[in-house]
């Protein structure tokens, strides 16, 4: 028979006046809730990232977890959907003398839905072979409607020029054909809420940006992003992927852990407008967090000024200008350069 520990949480009247609250008791957290005129306890921690049960709200019999939204029933513990094995410990509840009473030994062990762990959970190892450049195109555009990107257009000559003249392997992936969720701001909450994989590359199998992760964290040596300017900043898709980055930059922060090493980060920066460096330094401070190195001068970058909205000119001036075709394969030379000096300084010289 089980050692029985109850613990004095307090007189019952005040108890009732929430229905969900996080109570910690020598470092064990307890959720405890009051529904239908009766108290159930469970254990406060979440079986996903150890989210505060407590701190979430019900949905019916269901505790919520404040994070990223387990539910878990409020007297069995079993998390939903149903067929989840997953169940957090619970805990007994007893009234006396008007205070109530919740015993600290749990009656059964908190059980994990028995799954894989996520492809990106891996440890991160370079593969052996030449030198690899991903390209990350950032420009929105109409699937239906293909047309014209100056920015993609350097980035691909950039990309053709590695391939071509250093035989390096490359690799184009367009954001506008990714299916991804905008980040869910867990990070706003608490950091820990902020995990790797990313919440949602590890609940939403239909979410896309596991290419991008796999890119910049496993395969790539150099990347090369590339957006338009669009009122002033890099395009809304280049956000939308940057925000979901936030993961690979949180880890420094919550498990002192570097995804990012040894990669060198540039980029493309086009608009019919002004602001490159804006955009450019913008870049720059956000993948330097993220871990990546530069080179010198990492940023290609064209407009032709506040006052020229004559587009399809822009487009034309883009597409038949040597200058700005050889500046892109001048900017993986560049990029290059870094890189083989990273890994001959790492004692490589495979490359
Ligand atoms: S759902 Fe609870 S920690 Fe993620």
């Amino acid at each position: 028979m089980k050692k029985t520990h109850w613990f004095d949480l307090g007189r019952i009247e005040n108890l009732k006046k929430r229905g969900l609250q996080h109570i910690i008791i020598d470092k064990t957290p307890i959720a405890l809730i009051y529904k239908n005129g009766e108290f159930s306890a469970t254990s406060g921690e979440c079986n996903h990232e150890k989210g505060p049960l407590g701190k979430g709200h019900m949905e019916g019999d269901y505790i919520v977890c404040p994070w990223h939204g387990w539910h878990y029933h409020r007297k069995t513990g079993h998390a939903r959907p149903p067929n989840y094995a997953a169940c957090l410990p619970r805990h007994s509840v007893k009234k006396s003398g008007g205070h109530l009473f919740v015993d600290l030994t749990p009656q059964n062990r908190r059980s994990y839905f028995p799954h894989p762990p996520h492809p990106l959970a891996r440890n991160i190892t370079r593969k052996p072979g030449p030198i690899r450049i991903a390209g990350i195109s950032a420009t929105p555009m109409s699937k239906a409607l293909k047309r014209y990107s100056t920015s993609e257009h350097l980035l691909q000559a950039a990309l053709d020029h590695a391939r071509s003249k250093f035989k390096l392997e490359t690799k184009l992936i367009k954001l506008r054909d990714l299916r991804f969720n905008h980040c869910g701001g867990f990070y706003s909450i608490d950091e820990k809420a902020c995990t790797w994989p990313c919440t949602f590359s590890q609940f939403d199998e239909k979410d896309q940006l596991g290419e991008v992760y796999e890119a910049l964290v496993f395969w790539a040596d150099i990347i090369l992003i590339a957006t338009p300017i669009r009122w002033g900043n890099a395009s809304s898709l280049y956000y939308k992927m940057a925000e979901r980055l936030n993961c690979i930059e949180n880890q420094v922060l919550v498990h002192n852990k570097r995804l990012i090493k040894n990669k060198v980060a540039a980029f493309i920066v086009t608009g019919g407008q002004d602001n490159v460096q804006a955009v450019a330094g913008q870049m720059m401070a956000f993948f330097g967090q993220l871990g990546f190195l530069f080179p010198q001068d990492p940023f290609i970058g064209h407009t032709r000024g506040w006052a020229a909205e004559d587009m399809g000119n822009n487009v034309e001036y883009v597409r038949s200008s040597r200058e700005l075709k050889q500046g892109a394969g001048r900017l993986v030379e560049r990029a290059l350069a870094v890189s083989r000096s990273i890994h001959k300084v790492k004692g490589n010289n495979r490359f």
